[in-house]
């Protein structure tokens, strides 16, 4: 079926199956994130700054019949990347061409997508720092001058032949731009980083969604949902989902603030947005290990997690909450994180030096 808000394009490069996503890696998306997208600009809501220089820029290239400069989207994950991608299509009116970094194996794979692409097009490359290295170079003549040079033949015989590619613009997304090598990055004409949202405009995106999913939720009970999302829109989508199963099994009618906060508590999320995971990463640094400093993949171990998950998805928000800190040794709880879990601090803090 298609999704609501989509533009027109990108329905039909999904149904020719141009955007589909070749690798089981990036498979996550379901129906019901592609159904709350905001589809425009003007639904897109937040990143205020990220949001007005886009429009800007956009409005500018549909002015001088131009592709949009190369555009860098960086971020912790579900903060809006790849709806922020197809907006920049829908609004340009082009085509919107989808693969990710770690899809692209070959040159070849990538000159087969650059010389498909139709005039202006966007071309997105989720997860953009795990683009193969070898992979990055090739990007850079393409980048600069639209030029795409690939050897024929072999041996002897082989020759550079340079394809002229039509103009497009590259949207890359990463939730790591540390990654990214300089000289790639430096390519990239506009840069945004998009932020962790504040409650009020989590809210807001809660209160679009239950209208979108035909969800009754009061302002009060949009709040508590927000309060809880951990400044993430696909959190909060997340949580209003299963927020609407509790309540129309225990307390059917427009959910207010109590009925968010008592089907949140039944979901195991806390006051400040921790899940079960969240807590077993502080009773694992406080509790296992006094407190710390602990290395990454030891921690990852103790609670049974990937690492490059706790890492993407689980200590952004606990760096951000003051509840644990990163140091050269390892990962620190702090005292906000003992006694979040009712426990006492150790009473040197576990990161101060010896004093000898
Ligand atoms: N500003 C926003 N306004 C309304 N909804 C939003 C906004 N940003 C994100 N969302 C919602 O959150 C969901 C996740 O966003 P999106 O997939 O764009 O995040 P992402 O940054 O690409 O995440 P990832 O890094 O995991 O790929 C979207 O389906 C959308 O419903
Ligand atoms: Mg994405």
């Amino acid at each position: 079926m298609a999704a609501r808000n989509e533009p027109a394009e990108l329905r039909a490069a999904e149904q020719s199956g141009r955007s589909r996503i070749q690798t089981p890696y990036l498979t996550g998306e379901d129906e019901l994130e592609r159904s709350l997208r905001p589809g425009r600009l003007a639904e897109f809501i937040g990143q205020e700054g990220t949001r007005a220089q886009l429009g800007l820029a956009i409005e500018a290239a549909i002015a001088r019949g131009e592709a949009l400069d190369h555009l860098l989207l960086a971020g912790p994950p579900g903060l809006g990347k790849t709806s922020l991608a197809q907006i920049v299509a829908a609004e340009l009116e082009v085509p919107f061409v989808q693969t990710a970094g770690p899809a692209l194996e070959r040159k070849a794979d990538v000159a087969a997508f650059l010389t498909a692409l139709e005039p202006r097009s966007v071309f997105f490359v989720d997860e953009i720092h795990r683009l193969p290295r070898a992979l990055e170079e090739t990007f850079y003549p393409a980048m600069e001058d639209r030029r795409l040079p690939i050897t024929v033949g072999q041996g002897a015989g082989a020759r550079v032949v340079t394809l002229e590619l039509p103009p497009f613009t590259l949207v890359g997304a990463t939730t790591r731009a540390g990654l990214l090598t300089t000289p790639l990055r430096e390519r990239f004409g506009i840069q945004a980083r998009l932020e962790a949202y504040p409650a009020e405009e989590l809210a807001q995106i809660v209160l679009r969604s239950a209208g979108i999913l035909g969800v009754q939720i009061d302002g009060a009970g949009a709040a508590g949902i927000a309060a809880r999302a951990r400044g993430t829109p696909r959190v909060a989508n997340r949580l209003l989902k299963r927020v609407r199963d509790f309540a129309e099994v225990r307390c059917p009618g427009v959910i207010g603030a109590q009925t968010a906060a008592a089907a949140l508590d039944f979901l195991e999320v806390d006051q400040r947005g921790l899940d079960r995971l969240d807590r077993e990463i502080l009773q694992a640094l406080c509790a296992k290990f006094g407190g710390g400093p602990v290395g990454l993949s030891t921690l990852a171990i103790a609670v049974g997690e990937e690492q490059e998950t706790i890492e993407d998805v689980y200590e952004p928000y606990l760096l951000r909450e003051g509840l644990i800190k990163r140091t050269p040794r390892g990962r620190v709880a702090t005292a906000a994180a003992f006694s979040h879990l009712g426990l006492q601090a150790p009473a040197v803090a576990p990161s101060a030096p010896a004093l000898f």
